[in-house]
């Protein structure tokens, strides 16, 4: 195991925003849709789901910006472990930009197959009005995708603060706007 220097260099300042704003928007879509159905049928419900759609294509946004500046003048950083573990959290890093993306589309492709009304001002049409089955189909493959999300975040927010709390290294203060 060779732990990062604790002087190693954080991320940039964009890096670290998109960082946090996408985990914090990953939580807040996981969390928002579980109360949609809490909304009585109308109105209510549709501003409660336009507001989780709308979400969504801010996140798209966002994680195409963060592809894009990683790709171009975003900092990356050497890999923690030049390792095992190393390979480990690399995959874990790709997995979640796949399942993001994976996630984002199956929500436009459920968006556009059930048809919706977006804050009751703009009407989005249905693919095929009245196909309930592959609505269904495809929010469930949306419910699936979100756990598997929520997981492989949830064992990579543990790593982070393992690296932090047991080894002390720099880790999560590379990733930190101060650390
Ligand atoms: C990481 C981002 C996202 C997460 C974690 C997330 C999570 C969820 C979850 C857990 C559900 C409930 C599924 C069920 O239990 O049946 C749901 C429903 C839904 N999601 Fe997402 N979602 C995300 C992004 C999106 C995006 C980008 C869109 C479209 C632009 C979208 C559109 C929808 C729609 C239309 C529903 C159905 C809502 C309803 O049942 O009334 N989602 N989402
Ligand atoms: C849904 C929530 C989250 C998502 C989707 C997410 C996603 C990612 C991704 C894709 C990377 C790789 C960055 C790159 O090299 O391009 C990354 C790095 C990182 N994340 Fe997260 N993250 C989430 C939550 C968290 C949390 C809660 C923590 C801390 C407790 C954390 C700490 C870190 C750290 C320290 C790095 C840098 C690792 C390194 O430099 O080797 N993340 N995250």
């Amino acid at each position: 195991m060779q732990p990062v220097s604790p002087n190693a260099k954080r991320y940039d300042g964009t890096t670290i925003l998109l960082h946090w704003v996408t985990a914090f928007l990953v939580i807040e879509q996981w969390l928002g849709a579980q109360i949609i159905d809490w909304f009585p049928s109308g109105p209510l419900r549709i501003d409660a789901r336009s507001a989780h759609i709308s979400l969504g294509v801010l996140l798209a946004v966002l994680l195409i910006g963060r592809v894009l500046w990683r790709s171009s003048r975003g900092r990356r950083l050497p890999l923690a472990d030049s390792g095992f573990l190393g390979l480990v959290a690399k995959a874990t890093h790709w997995g979640l930009y796949g399942l993001l993306a994976a996630m984002v589309l199956v929500g436009l492709a459920l968006t556009w197959t059930r048809g919706d009304s977006l804050f009751n001002l703009v009407r989005i049409p249905a693919f095929d009005p009245g196909n309930h089955a592959l609505a269904d189909q495809i929010q469930e493959v949306h419910a699936t995708i979100g756990w598997i999300i929520l997981a492989l975040a949830g064992i990579h927010a543990a790593a982070a603060l393992f690296h932090h709390f047991v080894w002390r290294d720099g880790v999560l203060a590379r990733m930190l706007a101060r650390g």
